[in-house]
């Protein structure tokens, strides 16, 4: 029972949940941070939180070279099957659905959808991703919300938040999100890849440290972060 959790920079991580390799918003192509080729990426699922072009990244590529099944709302779901993805699994707000090794619910997330060619992308959304013994909450690009309490009545062990402010929130309220969702860790993303959304890390995990009960966890891109028994 583990997961090993890698940042590709941006919004985009690689897990491995008991041995199954997902991926989630992988934005490699363009993406000035990404510590690898995008070849190097053989997932067995895509999960896209939202239609943004920074977010859907290379799904439909990494789809067609590997035939991973995606994971996405409706509305994405149509648009990847469009684009030649086979496994397109479309859930919606709210809504659980079990993968054998994961389940993943989706989360309300405060933010807008489109689709890089303008089509319609229905609501943005984060993750509830249970498995591997672990809960893990991936936010989305969000604003904060008082329901991230609700979230947290769930019993979070690690929380993914954007903390880049300019299109999601910024530093003060990813330390006021953490308070509502209480996670035992909290990684911060969506910072750092351009100019408008440049932070400083350590100030931020410095405010979780002496502000909240989480225990902050930096990566730089590429790095991996490892949850087992007694971690
Ligand atoms: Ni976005
Ligand atoms: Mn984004």
């Amino acid at each position: 029972m583990a997961i090993k959790i890698t940042w590709l920079a941006h919004s985009a991580f690689a897990l491995e949940i008991d041995g199954h390799s997902i991926l989630i918003d992988p934005f490699v192509t363009g993406n000035p941070l990404a510590p690898y080729p995008v070849d190097d990426l053989y997932p067995e699922y895509i999960l896209v939180s939202h239609g943004h072009g920074d977010h859907v990244g290379d799904t439909v590529d990494i789809v067609a070279r590997t035939g991973a099944a995606t994971i996405s709302n409706v509305e994405i779901s149509g648009w990847l099957r469009h684009h030649g993805v086979k496994n397109a699994h479309g859930q919606n707000t709210g809504g659980c659905a079990d993968y054998g090794f994961m389940t993943v619910k989706f989360t309300q997330a405060f933010h807008s959808s489109s689709l890089p060619d303008g089509s319609y992308g229905g609501m943005p959304n984060g993750f509830i991703i249970t498995g591997g013994g672990y809960r893990l909450y991936f936010a989305g690009d969000t604003a904060l919300f008082g329901d991230m309490a609700l979230i947290g009545d769930e019993g979070i062990d690690l929380a993914f938040l954007p903390i880049g402010d300019y299109f999601t929130m910024g530093v003060d309220d990813a330390v006021r999100a953490v308070t509502l969702i209480r996670p035992r860790l909290v990684l911060p993303m969506h910072y750092n890849t351009f100019p408008p959304i440049q932070q400083q890390a350590g100030i931020w995990a410095n405010r979780v440290s002496s502000e909240t009960d989480a225990q902050p966890i930096v990566l730089d891109p590429g790095q991996s972060y490892s949850l087992q028994p007694g971690a």
